[in-house]
């Protein structure tokens, strides 16, 4: 009997014990940084000379490990091998193939902080958060068996005389995975384990940046008796493999996170037909956001400024769901901005893989630079309240950043910056607030701080995002309860951990029988 869902809970870091575990945790991961890891192909492991060094982001000189390298050969080995795998995984039953997840999800539990300490080291996450983004992951597997074991049973329909008449869903072939680094468990995880349940077979292409905690997940599925050939480990160079694997005629979908160019690179090459080709491609395509936190003129303001604090620099902002503008009413502007920065004052920056920290350093010297220039970019346009440092010299550290008086339309309150930088601007009621939070590209997450009933209400129709949430941060979503996912340029909107997102990876049959 399959107990009903529940979130996995997240740790109490401030109990003595806890954080003893956390700490062994990451001297166990420590005493075995540097490996080299192996592709998987069918279940066999592949080691090959090139290969991605991936290192500390606080700690340049400190290699966390070196992930083979895939080429085109090894692709196309990789999709021999998914097809073959495809013939006996749709076959097994829907409670089967959960049970492969449940299984999956204990032994995750098991090693619950080494998997976070790991994610301490890789993606720099500080202890809480990577706590949270295990649990996270545990969940996806927990949630998505479980609706599978719904989709299996197939959906009610109407028989007539003479006539019955069923419909049940099939999964579609083999397709393509493309997850990030920022949720370097969590979303490796669920994008990885939702098509799996549906019965397809996959190749994953981990990030270049965090290739040895999603090996870790593959590790974690082949304990728990996933098939051989039913996922396929493909790190790789982008530019080598990427359209490679996307253009590939057996491909039956990609299932992406990441950022909007390289999405809309996806949209668009998956609509043409290759050579041999006998299928429509379907694609999931979860992209940037600009997300916006507004307050009104009647809020709780500290708990305005303590919502805009942790949206705009939990993870250092490296989330696509982080506050990165604060519209606040002109009533109340002086007050929120003034609490923020004195909450942004207290932040500790720092190496998660050695301290307790809330922050840690920036993923890469790309995204170092790149929130650099947009700092500059935004002393031109507006005013320096906060921060604005930086120091790559060790690692990619950007302290927390704050401007205010910027105009909405202003560049660094327009595009994606995925780093510790929140903009503050002005509006004089509620109207504007809103209009002001609708005016980007993307529609992601947002939150409304306030106590006006009426507003709160208008705002859950007129505010233009995928994920809404009132007196609250706009980050941290919990999967079967706040299904996940954004509409306009933030993507196809798939909705993780939602009770749709398996819809993605099936293909409903309806069968009708005269007698
Ligand atoms: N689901 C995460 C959040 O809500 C983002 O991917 O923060």
């Amino acid at each position: 009997m399959v107990l009903p869902y529940k979130h996995e809970p997240f740790t109490d870091l401030n109990d003595e014990q806890n954080r003893a575990d956390y700490k062994a945790a990451l001297k166990k991961v420590e005493s075995e940084l540097g490996k080299d890891y192996p592709l998987v192909i069918g279940g066999e492991k592949v080691y090959t000379d090139d290969k991605l060094v991936s290192v500390n982001p606080a700690n340049k000189e400190q290699v966390i490990g070196r992930a083979s390298m895939a080429t085109k050969e090894h692709v196309e080995k990789a999709m021999d091998a998914a097809k073959k795998a495809f013939g006996e995984w749709k076959k097994r039953t829907a409670e089967e193939r959960a049970e492969v997840l449940f299984k999956a999800a204990a032994i995750a539990r098991r090693r619950k902080h080494e998997i976070s300490a790991w994610m301490s080291f890789e993606a720099n996450k500080p202890w809480g958060q990577a706590d949270a983004d295990t649990a996270e992951g545990i969940d996806f597997m927990e949630y998505y068996g479980r609706q599978m074991m719904r989709f299996g049973k197939g959906r009610e329909i109407n028989d007539r005389p003479g006539e019955n008449n069923t419909f049940f869903y099939q999964p579609l072939g083999p397709g393509v995975v493309i997850p990030p680094w920022n949720f370097a468990f969590a979303i490796v995880c669920g994008t990885t384990v939702g098509p799996v349940v549906a019965g397809n077979p996959v190749l994953m292409k981990p990030s270049e940046n965090t290739p040895v905690i999603a090996y870790k997940m593959v590790e974690i599925l082949e304990e728990a008796g996933l098939p051989k050939g039913v996922v396929n480990f493909l790190p790789g160079d982008p530019a080598d493999i990427g359209d490679y694997l996307v253009d590939h005629k057996d491909t039956h979908f990609i299932n992406f996170t990441g950022s909007r160019a390289t999405g809309t690179r996806i949209y668009k090459r998956a609509s043409e037909i290759q050579e041999g080709q006998t299928h429509l491609k379907r694609v999931v395509a979860e992209m940037g956001g600009k997300d916006t936190i507004i307050v009104d003129n009647d809020a709780d303001l500290d708990l305005a400024a303590k919502s805009i604090v942790d949206s705009a620099f939990g993870f250092q902002g490296q989330k696509c769901s982080a506050c990165s503008r604060a519209i606040i009413h002109q009533d109340v502007y002086d007050e929120v901005l003034e609490k923020s920065i004195e909450l942004a004052k207290d932040i500790s920056v720092g190496n998660p893989g050695e301290e307790d920290i809330y922050m840690g350093a920036v993923v890469n010297q790309k995204q170092f630079d790149k929130i650099k220039d947009y700092i500059e970019v935004g002393k031109q346009e507006g005013e320096l309240a906060f921060g604005g440092e930086t120091d790559d010299s060790k690692g990619y550290f950007v302290y927390p950043t704050i401007f205010k008086d910027l105009d909405p339309e202003a560049r660094i309150m327009q595009e994606e910056i995925f780093g510790p930088v929140v903009g503050f601007a002005k509006a004089k009621d509620f109207d504007e607030l809103l209009d002001i939070a609708n005016n980007t590209e993307y529609a992601l997450t947002g939150a409304v701080i306030s106590n006006n009933r009426a507003h709160l209400n208008r705002a859950r129709y007129e505010f233009e995002v995928g994920n809404l949430y009132f007196n609250r941060g706009c980050t941290g979503s919990i999967v079967g309860y706040q299904p996940f996912g954004g509409f306009k340029m933030s993507g196809t909107d798939a909705k993780a951990g939602g009770p749709d997102y398996l819809l993605n990876f099936l293909a409903p049959k309806t069968i009708s029988e005269s007698w």
